[in-house]
């Protein structure tokens, strides 16, 4: 990897995600991406790779009849001296949980919203995670080589649907059928076909503005008029860039493009580079913070990941660097376990493969091989006692008792529910009355997956029974009242799988007299993974 001359090589690094509703075209924007990077060879590979480790994992084949991708992964390249990271987020809304992780390792955002359709449902929710940490949201409104909806009316929905301040960077020249390809008015570059109109052979032409002849020479009047008159108004009507409101959250800008056919693609990835923030600071328990340009290594876990190479039975944690030079063989501590870890054999990855990573910095994200001593919200260190902080987990929304076919096999059982749980795909409540272990998801098609992956890795086969409860909240108090509130409700008392203590609630109304009934005690419906130093 290189870096800018004379610039610390994490202040090269962008570490950024892609969020959208499903169809968006979020895939075809990563190839794209990719392809400028001259990562892949050619498109249409990260949906290949992606089929083919499906097709080697017999749990994932719940992936392959859905048609969705349940796991995230990074990818890296690399384009003029800027390292870019790109998390991906599954888009199925019952991996939310994952998503929402997945975001806390990013600095900033890709927004993809297809230009016929605006802001849908998924996007939004996704928008409000990225709202809740600051996160600087890039805007990418896909597929204006179809018909869409009028870029203006597209602006407004953006700011207004998301309260948000939007910054035109490009604009559409054309959509569907009159589509000539897009314009760069600060720049004034005229991003074009190289051949037949609207092909994805492409080429950026400097302009000397909207009456050079390159574009009244090429451009239909029809939609040269709309250009001058949207170019005016959008000057007139948003928000100029503004770094600052940008990296605060509160302005978005906006590309038009398609990454179908290759349209406003470099003009986002030089954005990215110019203005996309480097890798931030990271906050820590015990009021620390932790710089990218400290010398000593931290990074957190992320993320999980079983079953990437069916061979072994290993697992990756993703392990995002907050500070420090990574080297290979370096010994760091894990914290939660008081343990030391040489990390010999950690990982890149790459759009077309993975690779020994030899040295890593900031923003950078490194697979850690290991056999499930990591969980996710773990954080590792060249020897200081800290713990980074706000990994979220949520509270579940599907609540199901485990019932085991083969009464032999629990001890089996525990073990890969206590696995699948570190790797944070499913939360386990242990019941203070009973033995029989009640499992949390966010969204069905987790229990799916639970099922399959018990059957296949741990040999055991599980069915689920409904509960009577329909979501669990962490109960925050002392011990003289936690014990109060086990006396009186047994029942609905359980741990998590920290031995962290929850009210499994039967309704909302419950919540509320439960609540009122104990006005001292907080019941949480998200709780924070965190390790005590
Ligand atoms: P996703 O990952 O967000 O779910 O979307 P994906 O990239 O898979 O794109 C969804 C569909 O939209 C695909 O068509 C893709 O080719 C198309 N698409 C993506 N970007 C553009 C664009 O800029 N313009 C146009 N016209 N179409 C675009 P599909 O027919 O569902 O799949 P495929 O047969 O093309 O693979």
């Amino acid at each position: 990897m290189t870096s800018l001359n004379g610039v610390a090589p994490y202040q090269a690094r962008r570490t950024f995600a892609i969020i959208s509703h499903p169809d968006a075209g979020k895939t075809t924007l990563t190839e794209k991406l990719l392809l400028s990077g001259g990562a892949i060879r050619a498109a249409g590979q990260v949906r290949a790779r992606g089929e083919r480790r499906r097709a080697r994992s017999d749990w994932m084949k719940i992936e392959q009849e859905r048609g969705i991708s349940v796991s995230s992964s990074v990818m890296t390249f690399e384009r003029r001296g800027i390292v870019y990271n790109l998390l991906d987020t599954p888009g199925h809304e019952d991996f939310s949980e994952d998503t929402y992780r997945t975001l806390t390792a990013v600095d900033a955002a890709i927004m993809v919203i297809d230009a016929a359709k605006g802001i849908e449902t998924q996007t939004r929710k996704l928008f409000e995670v990225c709202r809740l940490r600051d996160i600087p949201l890039i805007t990418f409104v896909n597929k204006i080589d179809r018909e869409g909806r009028h870029a203006l009316e597209l602006l407004d929905e953006v700011q207004e649907v998301l309260a948000l301040d939007v910054s035109p960077q490009t604009w559409p020249v054309g959509m569907g059928s009159d589509f000539f390809g897009v314009y760069d008015w600060q720049k004034k570059k005229f991003h074009t076909s190289a051949g037949e109109r609207g092909g994805a052979y492409t080429q950026t032409k400097d302009v000397s503005g909207l009456d050079d002849e390159i574009l009244t020479g090429t451009v239909f009047d029809r939609v040269l008029n709309e250009l001058e008159e949207n170019v005016e108004l959008g000057a007139e009507g948003y928000a100029e860039f503004d770094r600052e409101s940008f990296l605060e959250g509160h302005l978005t800008p906006v590309f038009f493009g398609s990454a179908l056919r290759d349209y406003g693609i470099e003009e986002l990835l030089d954005f990215i580079a110019e203005f996309a923030p480097p890798p931030h600071s990271q906050p820590a328990t015990g009021g620390r913070t932790i710089m990218p340009g400290e010398d000593k290594v931290t990074g957190f876990v992320f993320k999980v990941q079983a079953n990437m190479d069916p061979k072994h039975r290993d697992r990756i944690a993703f392990l995002r660097l907050c500070s420090g030079t990574f080297r290979r063989g370096m010994k760091l501590k894990h914290v939660r376990a008081g343990k030391q870890i040489a990390v010999t054999a950690p990982i890149f990855f790459f759009a077309e493969e993975r690779e020994i990573a030899d040295l890593a910095y900031p923003g950078d994200v490194i697979g850690v091989p290991n056999h499930g001593q990591l969980r996710v919200g773990d954080t590792l260190t060249e020897g200081e006692n800290i713990h980074v902080t706000g990994l979220p987990a949520f509270a579940p929304e599907i609540l199901r008792r485990v019932r085991l076919a083969d009464t032999m096999r629990v001890k089996q059982m525990r073990q890969g529910l206590q696995d699948l749980a570190e790797e944070g795909l499913v939360q386990i409540f242990k019941p203070d009355l009973g033995s029989n272990w009640i499992v949390g998801v966010v969204g069905a098609l987790q229990l799916d997956v639970v099922v399959d992956r018990l059957n296949a890795e741990y040999g055991t086969e599980i069915g689920f029974e409904t509960v009577p409860y329909t979501t669990a909240r962490w109960i925050e108090t002392d011990s003289q009242t936690l014990q109060k509130m086990i006396e009186g409700h047994r029942m609905s008392i359980a741990n998590d799988r920290d031995d962290k203590p929850v009210f499994l609630f039967k309704n909302a109304w419950e919540i509320g007299h439960v609540t009122e009934k104990y006005p001292d005690v907080k019941f949480r419906e998200t709780r924070e993974i965190v390790y005590e130093a």
